[in-house]
């Protein structure tokens, strides 16, 4: 290579200045993406950049041209010098990053593949949740966690002077709505937006509501003070009992297998009339003692349920003697924890990859 340019460079006289620039040019950039080594890159600058390497002769040539042709010529040759200067400039990085300062990279190695991030595994629990209602019509609806007590106790049929308001130790916000007499506070459940939903829209309606939730509570294995949970509603003329349990099955069908059973018994609930807990057989033993998800039992319990107090139609506009319904509640996290045999609701919240990564 270097012979030819140098025999191109005697013809000087047969050939045009720019004819002379290009051969440099071709010779030299064919030249350096050939150079693999820091060497051979040492080689190629001497040749082509360095002190008497090809580019200076060309400039220097400049003196002995005819006048008219050497600013234009000059002008090429310095464009050419700055042209090999960067190319050499990038290739240099190039080796560099292969061979390193101290030739220490393997490129035989693999790639590290960059860490993907995922829905938290409450995330895709909801999604599961709502996905299985909505496969069966239901829209999914979201509502607001700071909630006025009138909603969060009152529509629900749990008057200021009822026991169950008890059961929700609640998180009170130090103030009252515009108008000084509404207390305000952190939802202890969804199913104040049984209320809300029935008085913004016509039935049927037919409506999962997930969202987090708030209680006053200690914190062990099996409590938070935050935590989901998905409301069930189906309000229309004609629901009835038959309608909950065969919605119910299927969803726990859907979402802990196709062969589950269920099995509902009386529970009390003051906004459903008449109340019921759900529970599905377990899916991990066969009545085994030792199981350690339904510990023995063979049943886990997964939600509440019931048909919509007539008190609770009532009270949000929709008359009692036409409309019927079914309502249920249940805590994401609980069915998370059964469904992936989880013992401990922190560690959902405490965000340690080691758990967060197995989802
Ligand atoms: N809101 C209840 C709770 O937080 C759960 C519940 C029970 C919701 C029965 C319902 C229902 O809609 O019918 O414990």
């Amino acid at each position: 290579m270097a012979e030819s340019v140098n025999n191109l460079n005697g013809d000087s006289a047969e050939r045009s200045g720019e004819d002379r620039i290009a051969a440099v040019r071709d010779a030299g950039l064919v030249a350096l993406s050939a150079s693999e080594t820091a060497d051979a890159l040492q080689e190629w600058r001497n040749q082509y950049i360095g002190r008497s390497g090809e580019v200076t002769l060309l400039l220097r040539g400049v003196g002995s041209l005819p006048a008219e042709q050497r600013a234009g010529f000059g002008q090429a040759a310095n464009r050419l010098k700055n042209e090999l200067e960067a190319a050499y400039g990038q290739r240099e990085a190039a080796i560099s990053v292969l061979t390193g300062p101290i030739g220490a990279i393997d490129v035989s190695l693999p790639g590290r593949s960059p860490a993907g991030g995922r829905l938290h595994p409450i995330t895709q629990t909801i999604r599961e949740i709502t996905a299985a209602f909505g496969a069966m019509g239901f829209q999914t609806f979201e509502g607001p966690e700071v909630e006025f007590e009138g909603y969060n106790f009152d529509a629900m049929n749990i008057p200021s002077d009822h026991p169950a308001r008890e059961m929700f130790d609640t998180f009170w916000l130090d103030r009252v709505d515009e108008d000084g007499n509404k207390s305000i506070l952190l939802r202890t459940h969804t199913s104040p937006m049984q209320a809300r939903i029935m008085e913004t829209h016509e039935p049927p309606i037919r409506v999962v509501v997930p969202g987090r939730c708030y209680r006053y509570e200690a914190t062990d294995a099996s409590h938070e003070w935050h935590f989901n949970q998905v409301e069930v509603m189906a309000v229309d003329e004609c629901i009835t009992f038959a309608d909950l349990k065969g919605t119910l099955y299927e969803f726990a069908r859907r979402v802990f297998g196709p062969e589950r059973k269920v099995r509902f018994r009386c529970d009390f609930f003051p906004f459903v009339e008449p109340g019921v807990d759900m529970s599905v057989d377990c899916f991990n033993c066969d009545g085994d003692p030792a199981c350690r998800i339904c510990r023995g039992s063979g049943w886990l319990e997964i939600l509440g349920a019931g048909m919509v107090h007539p008190e609770v139609l009532r009270r949000s506009g929709y008359d009692p003697n036409k409309y019927t319904g079914f309502a249920a509640g249940m805590g994401v996290e609980r069915v998370a924890m059964l469904k992936h045999g989880i013992d401990d609701i922190r560690h959902f919240y405490t965000n340690d990859m080691r758990f967060l990564s197995q989802f």
